[in-house]
């Protein structure tokens, strides 16, 4: 059946054993709850109905992002667990300094982040969603978060050590000239720091997320992850001839 996205969210909601995890559905539904999710203000709130969800979770701030920007957002749920875990598990051994995410949305993969942050010199994520920076404030007071647009990574990531970049940015329904701001602040970021690497997942079995953004970078597919909603492909793209501990797949 074709759901839309609040009603695919709200119909799969409910944690169980063999639910798919929409990590911040199952917040809202944990019988603690989650007081620092839910006390989230939302900034820029005018329409009085809307202040009635001053206190939203993180699931609503999703579904509220997909309803005023689809194609932004290009997804109809957050990730699973079982997904941010697989991408989690690719950054093993990976040898860098910063660890970036670039579209963390309401921080279903940031959770994995948040956890192996200890690793890294920064980790920081950068999110172009007022209502999710707001969300993943409330979240992850001990991340970086950055609210502004991927396409100007470098302003906040000028490392040359290696970067280890996490994206979830929906390059198939971006608009072109986004898009490819987007292609172009990644790759300038991996050129600057070589040893950089960068994690993407993709719905179903097709092709890389983009092409190649030029020929001393190459993907390949590390990952494919079933209980996702849709089933998720990880990809992840290095500069030629990089040598790596994980994922020589
Ligand atoms: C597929 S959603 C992220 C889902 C996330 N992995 C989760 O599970 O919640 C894509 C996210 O990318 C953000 N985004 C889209 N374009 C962006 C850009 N140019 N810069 C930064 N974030 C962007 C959207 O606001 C949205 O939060």
């Amino acid at each position: 059946m074709n759901v839309g996205p609040a009603a695919a969210l709200f119909k799969h909601g409910a944690a169980g054993a063999n639910t798919v995890d929409f990590g911040t559905m199952s917040d809202r539904f944990h019988p603690r709850g989650h007081p620092r999710i839910r006390s989230a203000a939302i900034p820029g709130l005018r329409a009085p109905a809307l202040r009635l969800f001053q206190a939203p979770s993180a699931a609503f701030a999703f579904a509220a992002a997909v309803v005023r920007n689809p194609r932004g957002v290009g997804a109809v749920a957050p990730a699973s667990r079982w997904l941010a875990d697989a991408i989690g598990r690719e950054l093993d051994g990976c040898g860098c300094d910063t660890l970036v995410e670039v579209g963390p949305g309401t921080g279903a993969i940031t959770r994995v982040l948040n956890e192996r942050r200890r690793e890294f010199s920064r980790v920081l994520a950068v999110e172009r969603d007022e209502w999710m920076v707001s969300v993943l404030r409330e979240r992850y007071s001990e991340l970086e978060i950055v609210h502004g647009c991927a396409t100007e990574l470098a302003r906040h990531v000028r490392s040359t050590a290696p970067v280890a970049i996490v994206s979830s940015l929906p390059f198939k329904s971006l608009p072109e000239e986004v898009a490819e701001g987007c292609i172009r602040a990644l790759a300038d970021t991996m050129d600057t720091a070589p040893g950089s690497m960068l994690l993407q997942y993709t719905y179903g079995l097709g092709s890389p997320p983009f092409a190649s953004p030029a020929p001393r970078f190459v993907w390949r597919r590390v990952g494919l992850v079933a209980r996702n909603l849709p089933p998720a492909t990880i990809w992840r793209l290095d500069h030629v001839g990089t040598r790596t501990l994980t994922g020589a797949r």
